[in-house]
């Protein structure tokens, strides 16, 4: 087989086969075949797209291309959750627990973040003394014991796509429904998923920014797992403005809290009891969505959510008694409040910028090498159609250094006032099965 053949037969529009799709992942992962030629596919694929089988076997490919995490020792069906991306997204932190509490085991490697707040292992760390190092044996003895644990990215997972992102990076050709599908499809099966439930945001605030964008990336997701024996669906959820009130670390810990207490904002609430409900359907644990999502309400209102939280922290090193006494966490010096300037309606909360100006304040990393500070962050005092009063505050930022006029500035220029009443956006647009 010649790279070259390969790379006209997709320009001219031709399906690729399993064993030449293994033959370029394989090459490429090995250096056999370079960049160059690695581009012009890329490029003939962001033109061209991939069927579902090539799509199923590209993700295949690049499962194989490097080390995968063998579950099998974990007793049932283990289901990821798998979000594309949001500004304070905290659902990771409640459904842990939450759907352990039903009997999913959640068997979680996450990483650390870059951009707008940390990811759920900076978020973690936040409760003291609480550590993702510790080997697959105990990994696999926790969830089996507590049904949750959280282990930190290691191994050589799915190489070829790390090569291959980076090189989409600087080609123009991130932004292609197939490729960007096995990417993440790849990155899940790897890490030893049974089933998976698919977060895709849409919005401003998203990676995809409109609705036939996300609904098509949900479908080519689905489309992959079902094809290779993972059962996969997906809820296309709202990120034009940020989720719940928290961002920043030891603010979203809190907020995650809040929501296992059943006191959690109404968004952040309502997108965790659908995604749970749809986790604990496919690990089998509920008949019907309504049976699922009555097993969670009941879970939380009776305080099992929260003990949950509680063994999962201590399990792992960490001073469970912030569940109790949210002070423990990391505070921020000072608090500023950013107050409206006229009366109106909140029109537009920009997820991004917003997520931006937390970032400013030390909340996310700006390169891989950052330092993140804990503590600080902003909490929304008002989300998209709220009625908003001339000095009332808009967002309270959570700060160590004495001078935010330049996040504030932020802030005011990506949260708009309008005269004429708003309505909310809708959370939940869609869900994507087979
Ligand atoms: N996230 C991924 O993991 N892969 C992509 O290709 C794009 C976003
Ligand atoms: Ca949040």
């Amino acid at each position: 087989m010649r790279m070259v053949d390969l790379i006209e037969k997709k320009r001219d529009g031709y399906e690729l086969t399993q064993e030449e799709i293994q033959f370029i992942i394989h090459g490429y992962t090995e250096g056999a075949i370079p960049d160059y030629q690695m581009s012009a596919l890329t490029m003939a694929i962001f033109f061209r797209g991939m069927s579902e089988k090539e799509r199923a076997d590209l993700t295949m490919a690049m499962v194989e291309s490097g080390d995968q995490i063998d579950l099998s020792e974990i007793e049932g069906i283990k289901v990821d959750k798998h979000s594309t991306g949001g500004v304070g997204d905290t659902t990771t932190l409640v459904l842990g627990p939450l759907v352990a509490a039903a009997g999913v085991p959640v068997a979680k490697m996450s990483g650390r973040g870059l951009g707008h707040t940390g990811g759920t292992i900076d978020k973690l760390e936040a409760v003291t003394g609480f550590h993702v190092e510790i080997d697959k044996a105990e990994f696999i003895e926790l969830v089996n014991k507590n049904k949750v644990a959280v282990i930190g990215q290691s191994g050589n997972l799915t190489p070829a796509d790390k090569k291959l992102y980076a090189l989409r990076d600087v080609t123009a050709t991130v932004n292609s429904i197939p490729l960007i599908a096995s990417s993440i499809m790849s990155k899940k099966i790897a890490a030893g998923a049974d089933a998976i439930v698919l977060d895709v945001k849409t919005g401003a605030g998203a990676f995809m920014k409109t609705l036939e964008q996300s609904r098509e990336l949900a479908e080519a997701m689905v489309g992959i797992g079902n094809k290779v024996g993972r059962n996969t669906m997906a809820v296309i959820s709202d990120m034009s403005q940020p989720l719940g009130f928290a961002i920043g670390n030891a603010l979203e810990v809190k907020e995650a809290i809040d929501t296992l207490r059943g006191e959690g904002p109404g968004d952040l609430t309502e997108l965790c009891l659908t995604l749970g409900s749809h986790m604990v359907v496919l690990a089998g644990k509920a008949k019907t969505l309504s049976e699922a999502r009555s097993l969670l309400e009941k879970i939380i209102r009776e305080g099992v959510a929260l003990e949950k939280m509680k063994v999962f922290l201590s399990a792992q090193g960490g001073d469970a008694s912030v569940v109790d006494d949210p002070g423990k966490l990391p505070q921020a010096k000072y608090t500023f409040e950013l107050e409206a300037k006229k009366d109106g309606y909140v029109s537009e909360i920009v997820a991004d910028a917003v997520g931006t100006a937390a970032m400013l304040l030390g909340a996310g990393r700006a390169t891989k090498e950052s330092e993140i500070d804990l503590a600080v962050g902003l909490m929304l005092r008002k989300k998209i159609g709220d009625a908003v009063k001339k000095g009332e505050s808009l967002v309270t930022l959570y700060s160590n250094f004495e001078d935010v006029a330049d996040v504030k500035e932020k802030l005011y220029e990506n949260i708009r006032i309008s005269a004429q009443k708003i309505e909310p956006p809708t959370l939940i647009h869609e869900e994507i099965t087979q």
